[in-house]
């Protein structure tokens, strides 16, 4: 079932996430497979639970359809419950990122290049290793999400006054997505 996305101005997007239990939490493997079919309509690499409504710490990764350009993510679809960021690299790097939750607007984002993490997979299986590359570029952009964050909020002050007019717009429910939006307001 494809759910709608909630847009920039919607509360639930800058709020902190809670843990979940992933043994005890309804529907968990049904939610995971909805947020699969929702970023995939919507032609997105990652989707998080805040951009669908739920406060809680889950998000998924789908990069199987950039498999094309990177055949090493042949399959790649994954859950994320309780994600940590336990290190990063000193070592930054830029990259243009967008957001289904912010339609419209993409922007470089600096971010570390490679980064140590914990977290459980949709098997209930328990992770600790680093990534890098583009799947630590969404992770990152991901992990964001369950902690109020948006990508916008990296801009430096010149490029955030750029940007400001269509978030404002976007706020009242002024933006256009080819996909389902939960009405803002
Ligand atoms: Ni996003």
């Amino acid at each position: 079932m494809v759910l709608p996305m909630y847009i920039f101005g919607q509360p639930v997007l800058r709020k902190v996430a809670s843990e979940i239990n992933p043994n005890e939490y309804p529907g968990l493997q049904e939610l995971i497979q909805n947020m699969f079919e929702t970023n995939r309509k919507a032609d997105g690499v990652g989707l998080a639970g805040p951009q669908v409504g739920l406060s809680i710490r889950l998000f998924i990764v789908d990069l199987d359809v950039i498999s094309d350009d990177k055949p090493e993510f042949k399959g790649f679809l994954h859950a994320f419950i309780n994600p940590q960021i336990l290190e990063s690299s000193e070592e930054m790097c830029d990259f243009e990122e967008g957001c289904l939750s912010v339609p419209g607007i993409h922007e470089n984002v600096k971010r570390p290049k490679s980064i140590h993490v914990k977290y459980t997979d949709e098997n209930l299986v328990e992770h600790d290793e680093w990534i890098d590359g583009f799947l630590a570029r969404v992770f990152q952009h991901e992990y964001d999400h369950l902690d109020g964050k948006l990508f916008v909020d990296h801009l430096s002050a010149f490029r955030k006054q750029l940007v400001k007019k269509k978030l404002v717009a976007m706020a009242k429910g002024k933006f256009s997505a080819s996909y389902k939006c939960k009405e803002n307001h």
